[in-house]
């Protein structure tokens, strides 16, 4: 979402914070630190990470990167348990709590959103409203051929916040903090988990409710086949991949730290730059330097 581990650090700090419209946020440390301190080039200097294979997916491309920057990360002074599984992963894997928080936060958050807009042209309220919207306006909400069933928005729709709600929350968080994330951290005395971004890397991170950040790891090499957009592409020549550390609870700091080291010694970002007009001519400083 940003260029670099540096602008990352910027918007965070400003967008750290309790917001009483957000009672989520009412658990956060009451001071937020100014994370742009976090960025330390030898930051990965006796740090301890581990790597759940389970988690990494199977593209050997992204294997080979991701095995390379683990005698990256170990020559700037870390050590790597390699492997360092989840006790729970196969329930994890396995698990559709996930989908049903997800489904039915959707619903209730959208309804939130609309209800705190100054102004609706369209007069919808709420999903049901949105997804009758998109039907009485399918020729421009509804474009053949992959955004025509909103199978989603109606899987979401159905649901209610009611006591399976509640148990799936309560699974996810003992999945994903206590004997996850927590739980791994523990087993294996680690400060951080490591993946690549491919697989099923941001799960643990999702339902735990804690924070991951990703730097670039590298591209798939120019002969690969580009697979057919199902919507979305999801492999083709110079798609770039990344490499993710996840932690605890408000460990974003340290994770900046790590995240940064990485960068800084690899400048993977500038291997494969983007075509002329995709590269952005405004600095973050240039908005908020000032
Ligand atoms: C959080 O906000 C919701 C909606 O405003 C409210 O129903 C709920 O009681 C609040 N929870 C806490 C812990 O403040
Ligand atoms: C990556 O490293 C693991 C663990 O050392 C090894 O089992 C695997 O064969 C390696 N894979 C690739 C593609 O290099
Ligand atoms: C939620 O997670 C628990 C713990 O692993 C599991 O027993 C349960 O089957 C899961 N529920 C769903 C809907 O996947
Ligand atoms: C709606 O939920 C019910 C029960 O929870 C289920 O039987 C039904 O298949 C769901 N329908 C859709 C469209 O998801
Ligand atoms: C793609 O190129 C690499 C070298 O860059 C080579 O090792 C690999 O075998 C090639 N793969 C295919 C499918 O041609």
């Amino acid at each position: 979402m940003a260029r670099s581990v540096a602008d990352a650090a910027a918007i965070l700090t400003i967008i750290s914070g309790r917001d009483p419209l957000d009672n989520f946020t009412f658990a956060q440390p009451p001071v937020v630190p100014d994370f742009s301190k976090a960025l330390k080039p030898n930051g990965l200097k006796g740090v301890r990470l581990g790597v759940p294979r389970l988690f990494q997916g199977s593209d050997k491309n992204i294997i080979a990167a991701f095995n390379a920057s683990i005698e990256i990360i170990r020559g700037l002074g870390a050590t790597v348990v390699d492997p360092a599984e989840f006790p729970d992963a196969e329930e994890i894997l396995a698990s559709n709590n996930e989908t049903i928080v997800l489904d039915t936060d959707f619903k209730v958050d959208v309804k939130n959103y609309i209800s705190g807009l100054l102004k609706v042209p369209t007069g919808v309220t709420d999903l049901a409203d949105l997804i009758a919207f998109n039907i009485a306006h399918a020729d421009e909400e509804l474009i053949p051929p992959f955004y025509t069933d909103q199978s989603e928005f109606i899987e979401s729709e159905n649901t209610t916040v009611d006591a399976a709600y509640f148990a799936a929350l309560a699974a996810d968080k003992d999945l994903g903090q206590t004997r996850g994330i927590d739980g791994t951290l523990k087993k294996f005395n680690l400060d951080a988990i490591l993946l690549p971004s491919d697989g099923f890397t941001t799960g643990p991170a999702a339902i735990a409710g804690y924070p991951i950040v990703t730097v670039p790891l590298g591209f798939q090499p120019d002969n690969v086949t580009a697979t057919a957009a199902n919507p979305v592409i999801e492999n083709a020549p110079g798609l770039p991949f990344g490499l993710a550390f996840m932690g605890t609870a408000f460990s974003e700091f340290d994770l900046i730290t790590y995240a940064f080291a990485y960068e800084q010694a690899t400048h993977t970002r500038l291997k494969r730059l983007a075509f002329p007009a995709a590269i952005p001519k405004t600095q973050l400083q240039d908005v908020i330097g000032k």
